[in-house]
């Protein structure tokens, strides 16, 4: 009999549910129905870990309650603002995420959405499965190319980084903005900007990989929308709360933003319904991180911080 339980509380990738009930006591959810704070709670009772995931929120609430003999929550995801980290440092839980391994996967997704939401991606098939196809002509959904553009990223960290590369082989020039500079060997040759405002004049193309916090949020908002080129195509692969909804909303339909893709959404599964109606939004429903690869590699990170607290070693990848 193992020595200790873990609690996943959702279903994960079945390798990572092998290697967790190899080593562990594993209280799974193979309905995989989302929990409440209550339902988490009760059975986090006699676990020694929880693995999380960024849609389960841990406010200080749920971190008061967690059972004393619960020493790590590790989340699934590299993204932290479900968690009430404050509440977990007095509460004296580790917490731990996973960073890099979704990086390659996400900046991915960022291109996807990019040249979906350029190319008119969801027009395009809404016609062909609609049975309202008449064969090809010379104006038909005629889109945006991102070769000789200029693209904009809000927040150059590890995955802004990522698309940057891959953006560059589209033949985009790359300007960015975050909190300081990087250094010539991570810019490679990108454009620094000190401020969202210097940025979003110039950036035919936007791509936003900031993190969610009280700062960030509704850093697109209708005064920074106005400030883009007319006809801009913006990308928010991040976090839904950075993008004030009633304001792309309203650029998406006058046109001074050309096409939006996104992935992430404010509130989300509840998405603005405004968005549905968007002939020219390339909507995706959160999946940035959703490769067999990546997402293994999410539940492996996830369970090496386990394994290094319950073994009482520090964990590699601790938030608070
Ligand atoms: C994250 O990790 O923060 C993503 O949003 C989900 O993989």
């Amino acid at each position: 009999m193992p020595e200790h339980a873990v609690l996943f509380t959702r279903r994960l990738p079945d390798a990572v549910e092998r290697r967790a009930s190899r080593d562990y006591r594993l209280i799974a959810n193979p309905e995989d129905r989302p929990l409440s704070a209550d339902e988490l709670i009760s059975r986090s009772d006699e676990v020694d870990a929880v693995v999380c995931t960024v849609a389960d929120k841990l406010n200080a609430g749920v971190f008061l309650r967690l059972p004393a003999r619960v020493r790590i929550v590790a989340s699934f995801g590299v993204g932290t603002d479900h968690l009430d980290l404050a509440a977990a440092k007095s509460r004296g839980v580790v917490v731990t995420n996973t960073p890099e391994v979704l990086t390659d996967a996400t900046a991915e997704i960022a291109l996807l959405l990019l040249l979906g939401a350029a190319r008119r991606a969801y027009e395009g098939q809404e016609m062909l499965r609609a049975g309202r196809w008449t064969g090809w002509g010379p104006t038909q959904l005629m889109g945006r190319q991102m070769s000789g553009k200029r693209l904009g990223i809000v927040g150059m960290g590890r995955i802004g980084q990522a698309m940057a590369r891959r953006a560059r082989g589209f033949g985009v020039e790359i300007h960015y903005t975050d909190q300081r500079r990087l250094p010539p060997e991570k810019e490679e040759g990108a454009i620094f900007h000190a401020t969202v405002e210097e940025l979003l004049p110039l950036s035919e193309l936007l791509s936003l990989h900031a993190p969610s916090t009280p700062e960030t949020r509704h850093l697109l908002n209708a005064q920074r929308l106005a400030l883009l080129p007319q006809g801009a195509i913006v990308v928010n692969s991040a976090r839904g709360d950075l993008v004030d909804d009633e304001a792309l909303i309203a650029a998406l339909r006058s046109g001074q933003v050309g096409a939006a893709g996104l992935d992430v959404f404010q509130g989300e599964p509840a998405i603005h319904p405004g968005y549905r109606t968007l002939e020219n939004a390339f909507l995706l429903p959160h999946m940035g991180s959703a490769t067999i690869e990546t997402r293994e590699a999410m539940g492996f990170r996830a369970l090496d911080n386990v394994d290094a607290v319950l073994s009482g070693r520090p964990a590699p990848d601790r938030v608070a």
